[in-house]
């Protein structure tokens, strides 16, 4: 049975935590880590896990495969260790290869494997598919509530007024690199697009922020010689936390169904 040691206790964490410890999903929790040892205690109490103190600690675990649901920050500390020990990593904190040089270090690896979920959206298989032939346009289209982009970088340095605004606007459009530095809330889903697609540079992204919507809405546009593709993912959050999207969560234990699974589809 896979042993999996996970990174990061929070809404995403706890749910994969309770997934296994329920056999929801075959696999072993065999060790965990968060900055709060109340959560980490709390996720090994579930799963009968050690509790490590460091992420060296953790990637020390005898788990073969290390979950990093944290932030950006810690991904970025473990990646490179966790493949120089062997591991399989599965990446929720996607931004972290908006990196180039650390996303070329990555590549450079053999022996191991970084598995990076959908997340909260979908689509991804397709453009992987369609990038063997010609793919020439790949456009992301989010939509928001306007607080959810309340105190973006972008929005700060143009003054723009979020709450003056009546309808429906479109707020940014430019590459996914531009948007990533903009609106670093958005970075997991430009990344995971990027990466699948075209890459940071010749993939767009627009961003919207509408007055009525309620929940976050991922429109992906695509065009190539296979044809056209449009995918659109109107997300609930999470229960645990509003700005993480449910699917994100359900992406994560779908991806370790699939690594201890025979059946690989998409
Ligand atoms: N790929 C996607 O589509 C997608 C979607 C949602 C969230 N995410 C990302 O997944 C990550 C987790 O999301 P979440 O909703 O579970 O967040 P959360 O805030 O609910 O939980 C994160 C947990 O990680 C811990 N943590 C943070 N930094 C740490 C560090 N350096 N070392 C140890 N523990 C640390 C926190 O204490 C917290 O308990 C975030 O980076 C988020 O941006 C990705």
């Amino acid at each position: 049975m896979l042993g999996i040691a996970v990174l990061g206790c929070g809404a995403i964490g706890m749910q994969i935590v309770r997934a296994l410890a329920e056999g929801r999903v075959e696999g072993r929790v065999v060790c965990v880590h968060d900055l709060s040892r109340e959560r980490a205690q709390e996720a090994a109490r579930l799963a009968g896990a050690e509790v490590a103190d460091s992420i060296e600690e953790l990637l020390q675990s005898e788990a073969e495969v290390v979950v990093e649901c944290a932030s950006v920050d810690a991904a970025r500390s473990m990646l490179l260790p966790a493949l120089e020990l062997k591991k399989q990593v599965v990446l929720l904190s996607t931004g972290a290869l908006a990196d180039p040089e650390l996303l070329r270090r990555v590549e450079r690896f053999h022996g191991s494997k970084v598995h990076v979920p959908s997340g909260a959206i979908g689509a991804l298989d397709a453009l992987r598919a369609a990038r063997e032939g010609e793919l020439r346009r790949v456009l992301l289209r989010t939509t928001k509530p306007p607080r959810a982009l309340q105190g973006s970088p972008y929005v700060e340095r143009s003054g723009l007024e979020l709450s003056s605004l009546r309808k429906k606007t479109r707020i940014f459009s430019g590459t996914a690199l531009e948007a990533i530095s903009g609106f670093p809330a958005n970075i997991n889903v430009a990344v995971a697009v990027s990466l699948a697609g075209l890459g940071t540079e010749r993939t767009m992204v627009e961003i919207y922020a509408d007055p009525e919507a309620m929940i976050n809405v991922h429109e992906v546009f695509a065009e190539g010689d296979f044809g056209r593709l449009y995918f659109r993912t109107e997300n609930l959050p999470s229960r645990e936390n509003p700005r993480t999207s449910q699917l994100a969560v359900l992406s994560a234990i779908a991806l370790l169904r699939r690594l201890g699974g025979v059946l690989q589809v998409g």
